[in-house]
């Protein structure tokens, strides 16, 4: 039985990045400036965590009192896991799926649902892919008092139905993106099909609408931060088994679950003068901003009104191909993990669909446990780390979600119909093209990590 107890302050890394993050930009004058658009209806208490040097936050009470009823979460030695794939190293995980909304979205969108009750917003409204960031908003805005608004990408939604009935059995109102309810929709609707447009839509929504208020989720500086139990409780229950792991993995949609395995490691280490393991992001070969992409300024959505950030992009207007990782199909990372990978502070590595369910399948027979296909790609990367001798010590890897309304991915996965074709070059290039450097930097090293 774990002793590890349950974190009472969140962890930023921002303390100890050697320079500030490069400052958003107005998409109206892109020379720089303020964030203009930003900070509308964001609680002051979100502004704040995302922008001040301070290292430890107090979690409110009544987010610790919610959190109790799922965290700590569980971390062990996956053994069977380690057998299965020829490990040479060992392997520990650590599982975020076993709360109501099945992933580590909770996390943060209870805080933001707390924040942004206290602030006096009675509506949230917001974009999602895969269901699991909506599925996690609709839980929290129940337990705070509030209304949910979910624009889910249709083609996600079409495959998971049930994520869509688990949001509306939570209270939440649900919408297919595309979406006949808002003018991005109708200008870039059509053929697109993506997250960039699903937030684009609640952006837009929540702007007309009296008492509500958009809510981005999982990349921005805040829900890292948020995400950080998940770090702080692995440290402590490595150092309760006495393991040591030179590697931590963690998959990348827009960054926060990889942020908040990794990036109390990188804290710890920088405070303690300890080396700091590898941190590894693994990110979808469909959307390889990390290990393809640009280091530069782009659009966090489809609308064009909100602000420019510095992040490594695909570009917003790339067509994303679907896949079954509805969760990492976004194009670009988050400002913070954006701007440790361009300091070779965090390294990627992207994984086809085909090898992250083939490595979600193998856990399922050892573990006993169905991963999320996004944590797949995490699973796939450690299992890379701990058979070609990329690990000395060991690894450890966050599973971030259950599969169980993913077993669409499974069949196909079985029947042998995935395929996994990465984008080709010139198209990626050609989304890329019009983007501006941050720093005058195009690219940071050469565009392939790990
Ligand atoms: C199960 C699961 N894991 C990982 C991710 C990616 O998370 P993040 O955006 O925090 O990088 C998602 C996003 O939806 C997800 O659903």
């Amino acid at each position: 039985m774990s002793r590890t107890s349950l974190p009472t302050s969140w962890r930023s890394v921002l303390p100890h990045l050697d320079e500030p993050l490069p400052p958003d930009r107005s998409p109206e004058s892109p020379a720089g400036g303020s964030d203009a658009g930003v900070s509308v209806n964001l609680p002051f208490a979100l502004v704040r965590q995302s922008t001040q040097n301070r290292e430890f936050w107090d979690i409110p009470a009544e987010v610790l009192d919610a959190y109790r009823s799922f965290r700590p979460t569980p971390l062990w030695r996956a053994r069977r896991f380690e057998d299965a794939i020829g490990a040479r190293v060992p392997i520990y995980v650590k599982y975020e799926g076993g709360n109501i909304s099945g992933s580590h979205k909770l996390n943060t969108a209870l805080a933001q649902a707390h924040y942004y009750a206290k602030a006096g917003v009675k509506e949230l409204v917001t974009g999602t892919g895969a269901g699991q960031w909506g599925t996690a908003l609709a839980a929290a805005c129940t337990m705070f008092g509030l209304r949910c608004r979910v624009f889910m990408v249709g083609t996600s939604l079409q495959k998971k139905p049930y994520r869509g009935t688990l949001m509306r059995a939570l209270g939440a109102t649900v919408h297919a993106s595309p979406s006949d309810l808002t003018d991005v929709a109708a200008r870039v609707g059509g053929g697109v099909n993506s997250l960039a447009l699903a937030i684009g839509e609640a952006v837009e929504y929540a702007g007309r609408t009296e008492g509500a208020a958009f809510c981005i989720g999982s990349g921005e500086t805040y829900s890292i931060l948020h995400q950080s139990v998940i770090g702080l409780e692995t440290i402590e229950q490595l150092a309760e088994l006495e393991a040591t792991v030179d590697s931590v993995v963690g998959c990348v949609g827009a960054g926060s679950n990889f942020g908040g395995i990794a990036l109390p490691f990188f804290a710890d280490a920088a405070t303690t003068g300890a080396e700091c393991p590898r941190l590894v992001a693994a990110e979808s070969s469909t959307t390889p901003k990390l290990t393809r992409g640009v280091y530069a300024y782009d659009k966090t959505d489809a609308t064009g009104v909100s602000p420019m950030e510095a992040m490594y992009t695909i570009g917003s207007s790339y067509p994303i191909p679907d896949s079954h990782s509805a969760g990492l199909r976004f194009h670009g990372a988050a400002k913070v993990i954006s701007a440790m990978r361009h300091r070779d502070q965090v390294t990627a590595q992207a994984v086809g669909q085909v090898e992250a369910l083939e490595a979600g399948r193998a856990f399922t027979r050892s573990e006993m446990v169905l991963p999320a296909p996004e944590s797949g790609h995490a699973l796939a990367v450690a299992a890379r780390l701990a058979t070609d001798g990329g690990s000395d010590r060991g690894v450890v890897a966050c599973v971030s979600g259950h599969g169980y309304l993913d077993l669409s991915a499974y069949q196909q996965l079985l029947d042998g119909e995935l395929t996994a074709e990465p984008p080709a070059e010139q198209a990626l290039v050609s989304a890329m093209d019009r983007l501006k450097p941050v720093q005058g930097l195009a690219v940071a090293g050469s565009g392939h990590h790990g």
